[in-house]
């Protein structure tokens, strides 16, 4: 189907456009490939094809395909649309940057005293994605800190080698505000001040208290390394603590439940905020169609209180 191009040059010694067609002698075929062309055009503006007009297989197939894509194109964009249009319904900001306010807060002259520790101990049994995805989760922790009122203190235990290199290509250098230990936490705290938050522990957090230290796994992915943290905590004697987020979620699936390390942060952010842990999810997670409406929620309270009763 693909014509031969060389009425171009054949007479006029020059190729650019169809001025010099008119006065070339042009051959059957490259007449037919012109008006091929031409047909192509029209179809691709969105004309009918007029039925007079003799084509071959090939080419009918051809336009087949093009008027396939152009559905295609029309599905994809409603698609897009009905999107946008829900988000706007509800309110949903694609993507959250997090504004950095004119007076930045340092965690030393911060109102709250609620520690935070991302366990960095868990990086070399982490493939490169997860390497960096966790290093990526660490520096939305940093901006979201940096960015509250009245921040958290975090630090980052086994903050050495591979942990360090990850953190800094990720722009999370000593310079930041955060509190950086190369130690592990059972060395920088005293152990009964220590809850590693696990979706795995029985226990569930019922509020956040200051004396106390609230450990992250620094971990990524969900499906590798399953309970990891459950086991390391209950290997080490330590405390452990679910978020007490089961009532939000729509799905009762487990996994729905188990949070980035950014999330956790987030949640436990704004509950230091003053907002109860389901409101905190519903802000967390304001995108997500999972979660359950308010109406939902209070209705289901009376079984939230059921379920964590024990
Ligand atoms: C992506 S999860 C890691 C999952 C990992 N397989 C594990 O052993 O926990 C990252 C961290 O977020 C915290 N986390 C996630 N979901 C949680 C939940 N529902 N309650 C408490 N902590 C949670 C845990 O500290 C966990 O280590």
């Amino acid at each position: 189907m693909e014509p031969n191009r060389s009425y171009h040059t054949e007479s006029s010694g020059h190729n650019n456009g169809e001025a010099s067609h008119s006065s070339t002698q042009l051959s059957a075929r490259q007449k037919e490939y012109l008006d091929w062309r031409q047909i192509r055009k029209n179809i691709t503006k969105g004309e009918t094809l007029d039925p007079s007009i003799q084509l071959s297989c090939k080419q009918k197939k051809y336009l087949d395909w093009l008027q396939a894509e152009k559905e295609k194109k029309a599905r994809r964009k409603a698609r897009w649309e009905a999107r946008k249009e829900y988000a706007r319904q509800h309110g949903i900001v694609k993507k959250k940057v997090v504004k950095v306010p004119e007076v930045i807060t340092l965690m030393q002259d911060s109102t709250c005293d609620i520690n935070i520790c991302i366990d960095l101990s868990f990086i070399g049994l982490m493939t490169n994605r997860y390497k960096s995805e966790t290093g990526r989760q660490i520096r939305k922790v940093y901006e979201e800190n940096r960015a509250a009122k009245a921040p958290l203190h975090v630090h980052l235990t086994r903050y050495t080698g591979l942990a360090k290199e990850r953190l800094r290509k990720r722009g999370v250098t000593q310079e930041a505000d955060l509190h950086f230990h190369e130690g592990h936490y059972l060395d920088v705290f005293e152990k009964d001040r220590l809850i590693y938050l696990t979706s795995d522990s029985k226990n569930v957090l019922d509020r956040l208290e200051e004396n106390k230290v609230y450990i992250i796994g620094g971990l990524s992915g969900h499906t590798k390394h399953k309970s990891l943290c459950y086991r390391t905590a209950t290997s080490e004697g330590i405390a452990h603590a679910q978020l007490p987020i089961k009532s939000s979620f729509n799905i009762k699936s487990k996994k729905s439940r188990i949070l980035h390390i950014y999330q956790v942060f987030q949640i436990l952010l704004k509950v230091s905020e003053g907002k109860s842990f389901n409101e905190a999810v519903r802000i967390v997670f304001s995108n997500r169609q999972n979660i359950l409406s308010d109406a939902a929620y209070y209705e289901e309270d009376g079984a939230y209180e059921e379920e964590f009763s024990d």
